[in-house]
């Protein structure tokens, strides 16, 4: 990625994440009872630094049909507390075990494993009641944030990433092959990475047939992703990640290096954001944003 591109990635990242991280301040509860602890840790969790992809990806998913993303980002904050409940829970001693997250250490260690898994609860639940906010009813068509919502629900429930993350967990210390691996990323990541996309594109009204094209490229980028985190583990910087690395070598985790090897994940990667790219072009100028997100993806160190 050359340096001009970099910094304008750069640039239209954090104008998004300005945006979702303006609306979480705003519009997250505050709690003056015994309700307070929970809130405070998923506050804590939530308001950690994480990178907001998932949520700016439906923000560009829907400027690549309707300007004025800011109509929707209540929506993207859904997405980014339905993101950060599964990091929390991932984190648990029950799954990967990790201390270690966005930073600081994991919201059951800064807390406790029963306020980690109510603040991930709390987080989940609070997902659906910003999806049907009344700020965004007022802004965007009912039979849109109907589909849109539905889908997202899939994605992150039992034949989505709770369905993946049971996989994982499953896999954990077994030879496994490439298609049960495949089958792990897509539905514990790469589903969630389309459904914010997609969603984000069925607010701004696309048709069928780019719902189509986008669900192939959040896929993608999500398979991407996961494969550039699995090799993180091993190759990346503890103080850039902001997590432990090498806790995948001690859970023994179904990973792309640990089947395909360094090199070929990297070329595996490439292959999947050089698809979603040529997927992305014929959408022109309006898809800029989209495909230079795709090449941090590729190029990210944390
Ligand atoms: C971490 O996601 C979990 C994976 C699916 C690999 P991110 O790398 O997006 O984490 P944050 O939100 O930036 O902390
Ligand atoms: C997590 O995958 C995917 C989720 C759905 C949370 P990982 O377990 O590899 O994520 P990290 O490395 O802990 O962020
Ligand atoms: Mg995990
Ligand atoms: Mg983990
Ligand atoms: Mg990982």
């Amino acid at each position: 990625m050359s340096p001009t591109a970099n910094l304008e990635i750069l640039a239209i990242l954090e104008e998004r994440r300005a945006l979702v991280e303006e609306a979480l301040k705003k519009y997250f509860p505050q709690g003056k009872g015994l309700e307070s602890r929970v809130i405070e840790a998923a506050c804590y969790s939530l308001m950690a630094g994480g990178k907001r992809i998932r949520p700016i990806l439906c923000l560009l998913g829907y400027e690549l049909f309707t300007p004025d993303p800011s109509k929707i980002v209540l929506f993207s904050c859904g997405l980014e507390c339905l993101h950060t409940y599964s990091l929390i829970h991932d984190d648990l001693p029950a799954m990967d075990n990790d201390d270690f997250r966005r930073g600081r250490p994991s919201c059951h260690k800064a807390f406790d494993e029963a306020t980690a898994i109510l603040a991930g609860d709390g987080l989940q639940a609070l997902a659906f009641y910003f999806f049907t906010h009344r700020e965004l009813r007022k802004k965007v068509k009912p039979s849109r944030l109907l589909k849109a919502i539905n889908l997202v629900a899939e994605a992150v429930g039992f034949t989505g990433m709770v369905g993946g993350q049971m996989g994982d967990l499953l896999m954990e210390g077994k030879k496994g092959n490439k298609r049960i691996l495949a089958w792990i990323h897509e539905k514990k990541t790469a589903k969630l990475f389309s459904a914010s996309l997609v969603s984000g594109a069925l607010l701004g009204g696309a048709k069928k047939n780019d719902l189509q094209i986008l669900n192939q490229v959040g896929k993608k980028l999500g398979l991407a992703f996961q494969i550039v985190d699995d090799l993180l583990d091993l190759i990346g910087d503890e103080k850039i990640l902001g997590k432990p690395i090498k806790s995948d070598l001690k859970k023994k985790k179904l990973t792309f290096p640990a089947l395909y090897g360094i090199e070929t994940s990297k070329k595996i990667a490439e292959e999947q954001i050089k698809s979603a790219i040529s997927y992305l072009t014929p959408y022109g100028e309006k898809a800029k944003p989209l495909i230079l997100l795709a090449e941090f993806i590729s190029h990210r160190l944390n």
